[in-house]
């Protein structure tokens, strides 16, 4: 898949969805412009889990189930190694998830999630929040976990049946997770990146 030119496409559709689709019916449902929002209302917007698993929520699973689901959510857009070869390509970079470790830093460098992303519980953050694709949030908190350890277990970096849940989750360490500086020292320290 060129990854570029899908994420093109696809931002095509997503606009005239916005466009023609439910613009009113969501607008109606938010507070008004000039309303106060409630703490309830920012509770139920700020669901970001962060790099130390703070708001990490319930739920379990493990990279047994997680290759199930994969195979249904994921595998049409991602590749599956080793069943599928990587590609060095950087167009193809999004399609590929696993492997590339040790090639950070060289001219053969592939970004993937095992060999470049620093922090386990991030990667549930962002594959709730942002997969499928097609349909971002569209399952239950258990099975991202199952996700999430089916892409860590994938990268060898957890084992099988290893339960991912909000307090083992937090505990892997990814193997470049000293490879990144903070940009912003100013940033309280639980939230910096190092
Ligand atoms: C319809 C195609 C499609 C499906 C289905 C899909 N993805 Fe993606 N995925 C993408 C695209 C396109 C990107 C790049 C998005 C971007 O950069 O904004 C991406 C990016 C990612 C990334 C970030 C990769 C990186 O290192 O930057 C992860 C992780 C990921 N997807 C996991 C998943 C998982 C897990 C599923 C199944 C639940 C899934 N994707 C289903 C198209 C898809």
């Amino acid at each position: 898949m060129q990854g570029g030119k899908f994420a093109m496409y696809m931002r095509k559709i997503l606009l005239s969805a916005l466009l023609f689709g439910g613009a009113q019916t969501t607008i109606a449902q938010e507070p008004q412009f000039g309303e106060p929002a409630t703490q309830a209302d920012i509770d139920k917007r700020f669901w970001a889990v962060f790099p130390d698993g703070e708001n990490l929520p319930d739920g379990q699973g493990t990279a047994v189930a997680g290759a199930m689901l994969f195979e249904d959510n994921c595998h049409a857009c991602h590749k599956n190694p080793p069943d599928e070869p990587s590609e060095l390509d950087p167009e193809d970079a999004a399609d590929v998830l696993f492997g590339g470790h040790g090639t950070i830093g060289t001219d053969g460098s592939l970004a993937t999630v095992g060999s470049y992303w620093p922090y386990s519980a991030t990667v549930f953050n962002y594959v709730r929040r942002a997969m499928p694709y097609t349909a971002p949030m569209s399952l239950t908190n258990s099975e991202y976990y199952s996700l999430t350890a089916y892409l860590l277990y994938k990268n060898g970096i957890i084992e099988e049946n290893t339960v991912m849940d909000k307090d083992s989750l937090p505990k892997v360490e990814m193997p470049n997770k000293d490879g990144f500086v903070s940009a912003y020292p100013e940033i309280p320290e639980k939230y910096r990146t190092k």
